[in-house]
């Protein structure tokens, strides 16, 4: 391991940010600097662009995005501007100081039909601005770069941020008694933990491309948030409801794939290990993070 690369990391105030940091140090590395918005807005490009150079990493980790999914819908103009314009300006500094990036994208830049995995090269339809903008994002840094990884994730969740596996538990903790949770979104969850160690395995290797990282096994909502109950103890009772009938319970929410199954073919290829099952990473998470 090279401990002297220098290492620049974008969205350190979220959840995959600030495992990258917590990883970084835990494997001995101390050359590296984390932004967030109140550092450095990435829709700024002269800031951008001067950071970079200033700075002249080896690694950019751009963690960093618009990632309220439903809000998205209504902030089309902004979500543009974070999740494409962004790392295309990150890609040409990078490019400026011939630093390897990695950017974090996700399965809604797929559609969701079907019910096999998607491999990194199936078509691109994203159902949401959210997912459109994040595959423009892509798309930005591949015609820029030739030292990328575009790593393709879902569902995360991490110590330090909101997400599925804190909201259940909070549902559950105010006393609800049951819940309806979508039962025909087919997925994997990714626990930020793991994905920045493997974020970090990689950033020593030149095998560049798109890899699809996210914990082993897949899972419907429904069942991620019944196995969240039995391991924390919490008694509620979980009815499956379908997309279409939770979208009627609740309007206004942006589309989602339905099928977001990716198949690790890539990691395999390359020789990259599988990250742990998703049942491992919840239960690492629930007892060694959150403290249940
Ligand atoms: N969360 C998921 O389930 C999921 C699934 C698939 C892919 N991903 C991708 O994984 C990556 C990490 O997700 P995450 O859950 O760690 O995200 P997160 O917790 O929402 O953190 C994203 C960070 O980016 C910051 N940010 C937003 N706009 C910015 C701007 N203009 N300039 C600088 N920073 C800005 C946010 O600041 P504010 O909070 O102040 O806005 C926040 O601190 C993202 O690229 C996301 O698209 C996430």
């Amino acid at each position: 391991m090279n401990k002297a690369l220098k290492i620049f990391i974008t969205g350190v105030n979220g959840q995959l940010g600030h495992d990258c940091i917590r990883v970084l140090k835990e494997k001995g590395y101390s050359n590296f600097l984390g932004t967030d918005i109140d550092t450095l807005d990435i829709t700024d490009e002269k800031a951008v662009n001067k950071m970079i150079l200033d700075y002249k990493p080896n690694i950019i980790f751009h963690n960093a995005a618009y990632t309220a999914v439903d809000k998205a819908e209504n902030n089309a103009d902004l979500v543009y501007k974070v999740n494409s314009d962004a790392p295309l300006y990150i890609a040409k500094a990078a490019k400026e100081v011939g630093a390897i990036m990695f950017l974090i994208s996700t399965d809604y830049v797929f559609d969701g039909k079907g019910s096999t995995p998607f491999e990194i090269n199936s078509p691109k339809n994203g159902l949401s601005i959210y997912g459109k903008s994040k595959s423009l994002g892509e798309d930005n840094v591949i015609k820029t770069l030739d030292k990328y990884f575009i790593l393709r994730i879902s569902w995360l969740f991490g110590i330090n941020g909101n997400n599925f596996v804190k909201t259940m538990i909070n549902l559950a903790k105010s006393g609800k008694k049951e819940l309806n949770i979508v039962d025909d979104q087919i997925g994997s969850p990714t626990y930020s933990y793991d994905l920045a160690k493997k974020m970090v395995e990689m950033m020593e290797t030149n095998k560049y491309g798109i890899y699809h990282v996210t914990n082993d096994g897949f899972t419907s909502w429904a069942d991620f948030a019944s196995k969240i109950f039995s391991e924390c103890n919490l008694d509620i009772k979980v009815n499956k409801v379908s997309t279409n009938d939770y979208l009627k319970m609740n309007p206004n929410q942006a589309r989602r794939p339905l099928n977001s199954r990716l198949s690790k073919e890539s990691l395999i290829k390359n020789g990259f290990s599988l990250l742990p099952t998703w049942q491992d990473a919840l239960k690492r998470y629930i007892h060694q993070e959150l403290k249940q």
